[in-house]
């Protein structure tokens, strides 16, 4: 068993970053970054030396073949949230080690083209093309892998020159008017594992985009407005179920959206018979209330959901029908994070549940109780919530028989009762209970067979002599606690981390 003290532990980091620094000297890159300081010009006389250069969120509205020509070693450029209204990408043309160029957040309307680029990362979304900004010379870039485009309006015959190119990423911002002049099919030849559509905020949209023809594994569609039986949310949903037909559609992700619950659960429902595996909704605004539901679960390829940050207060009203169309869902992995979900009900039947993060809401040591039908569930995430009581949590555990991974991080959890109120799960091996207020009681009880312990940042001032034999415990953290004497080691034949730094030990 070895201890390892904190001290030297800071040490051995130190010595590290310093080995680091060497190394970037040695190549004497330089990065500059002069972003968000009110420039209205790029600056002049920077050094020769420059590799990364970073005037963001500037005042620059012009950028000339002068003004970077000298600077041949320039690798990375970084110029969005400017004014900057054209570029000609021949000012490039001395800049022969340039590869990744980020001109998002401009006012670009028109870009000249030139043939000397060879960009790997070329950002020009969120700007304000009328038509798709792709040069026939674009087609060339054969190392590109992420390339960013906005514009009003789509046509298939301007994306022709990048179709025979595997770029990794496109994102594509649609412009306010987008909607007018559509050729449906547009996005048949963005030839790119993984597709981000950013539809305009501002406008109420039709949705005429064929999405079915993308040959994306993974799609992300962002500003999606659908409130419960409206057109544009209409049209949503049959766009979404026209991805029957994407059989290389693997990922789907909606961000920024706005509906109601009836339409929320809807979207849901559609997804549900896509060929899709993982979905994830993000940034969500919901309204309504949801009455009764029947959700039809069959025939899913899911194995992932994950919904993230929903914001209002949408868990205000009575909830059982939300509760109960999450918690019988057919997947393997299940996420809602960052919402303010106050319980989660038992599964009515066997659930295939291996992994739950309920992370980051407001969930209390009721949860689960007494539930039967989490018997695949490994990975449990209760990190940041509002549970109390450990003795509830241990009670809970004891009927999931695969639980290996248990995350209370962030909770307020505290332990009163000895061992005749023990009842941990024996399958966990691993268990956070950091940021806790627990005592040195809470060793009075731990799984037989732990291997990780973290028990950071509570309220440990002794560990019992008398403590369990925890024979398989690898790594024990009890940094952060008042701890006046070290552990005693007999209990623990196996550690071989033990982190006790920050506590009162003389
Ligand atoms: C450039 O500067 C902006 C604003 O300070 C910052 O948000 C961004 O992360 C920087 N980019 C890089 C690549 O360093
Ligand atoms: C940016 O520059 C323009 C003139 O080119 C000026 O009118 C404007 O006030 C400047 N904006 C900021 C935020 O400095
Ligand atoms: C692409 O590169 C080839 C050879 O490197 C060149 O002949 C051709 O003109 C280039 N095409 C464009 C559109 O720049
Ligand atoms: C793109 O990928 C396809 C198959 O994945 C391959 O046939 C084609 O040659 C690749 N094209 C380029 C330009 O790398
Ligand atoms: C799809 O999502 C999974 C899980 O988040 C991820 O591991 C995988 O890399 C994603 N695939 C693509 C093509 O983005
Ligand atoms: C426990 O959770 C905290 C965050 O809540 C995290 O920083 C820490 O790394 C986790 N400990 C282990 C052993 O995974």
């Amino acid at each position: 068993m070895t201890r390892r003290h904190s001290s030297i532990f800071h040490l051995g980091i130190i010595y590290v970053l310093i080995l680091i620094k060497i190394q970037f000297s040695n190549e004497s890159e330089l990065m500059i970054d002069m972003s968000n300081i009110g420039l209205t010009h790029v600056p002049r006389d920077l050094s020769l030396k420059t590799a990364t250069l970073n005037i963001s969120h500037n005042n620059i509205s012009q950028l000339q073949i002068s003004d970077i020509s000298s600077l041949s070693k320039l690798r990375i450029l970084i110029m969005s949230h400017n004014r900057i209204q054209c570029l000609d990408i021949g000012v490039f043309k001395f800049n022969t080690e340039l590869e990744y160029l980020d001109l998002s957040h401009n006012k670009l309307e028109k870009i000249s083209c030139h043939p000397t680029v060879n960009f790997k990362h070329l950002d020009l979304s969120f700007n304000a093309f009328e038509v798709l900004p792709i040069c026939k010379e674009f087609g060339n870039m054969s190392q590109l892998n992420f390339l960013g485009l906005s514009a009003t309006r789509l046509q298939k015959s301007s994306i022709q020159p990048i179709a025979h190119l595997n770029i990794s990423k496109i994102l594509l911002v649609l412009g306010d008017s987008y909607g007018d002049k559509e050729d449906p099919q547009s996005l048949q030849d963005f030839n790119t594992e993984s597709l981000h559509l950013v539809f305009p905020m501002t406008k109420k949209f039709h949705f005429v985009l064929d999405m079915s023809v993308s040959t994306a594994v993974s799609l992300e569609l962002s500003n999606i407005k659908c409130g419960f039986g409206d057109k544009e949310c209409s049209y949503f949903l049959s766009a979404l179920s026209k991805l029957q037909q994407n059989s290389r559609l693997s990922n789907l992700t909606l961000s920024h959206v706005e509906t109601t619950w009836d339409s929320f659960i809807s979207i849901f429902q559609c997804v549900w018979h896509l060929p899709i595996e993982y979905f994830s909704v993000i940034d969500v605004k919901l309204q309504g209330q949801l009455g009764f539901r029947y959700f039809d679960y069959s025939y899913t390829s899911l194995k992932a959901v994950s919904i993230l940050q929903v914001v209002s207060d949408v868990f205000n009203f009575p909830q059982s029908n939300i509760y109960r169309i999450f918690s019988n869902m057919n997947i393997r992995s299940f996420t809602v994070s960052g919402t303010r979900m106050l319980h989660m009900v038992c599964p009515s039947q066997t659930s295939p549940f291996q992994y739950l993060d309920f992370s980051n809401n407001l969930l209390t040591d009721m949860i689960f109780n007494n539930c039967g039908n989490l018997p695949e569930l490994k990975t449990f995430s209760l990190q940041m919530n509002q549970l109390k009581e450990l003795a509830n949590v241990m009670r809970m555990t004891q009927e999931m028989k695969s639980l290996q991974r248990l995350d209370l991080s962030h909770n307020s959890l505290r332990y009163g009762g000895g061992e005749d109120n023990c009842f941990w799960a024996a399958s966990l091996l691993s268990l956070n209970m950091s940021s806790n207020i627990l005592t040195g009681s809470v060793f009075r009880c731990l799984p037989p067979n732990i291997q990780v312990l973290d028990l950071r940042n509570n309220r440990i001032a002794s560990i019992p002599k008398d403590v369990a034999r925890l024979e398989a415990l690898q790594e024990l953290n009890v940094a952060f606690n008042s701890l006046a004497d070290l552990p005693a080691c007999g209990a623990f034949s196996s550690l071989s981390v033990l982190i006790v730094d920050h506590n009162s030990v003389s």
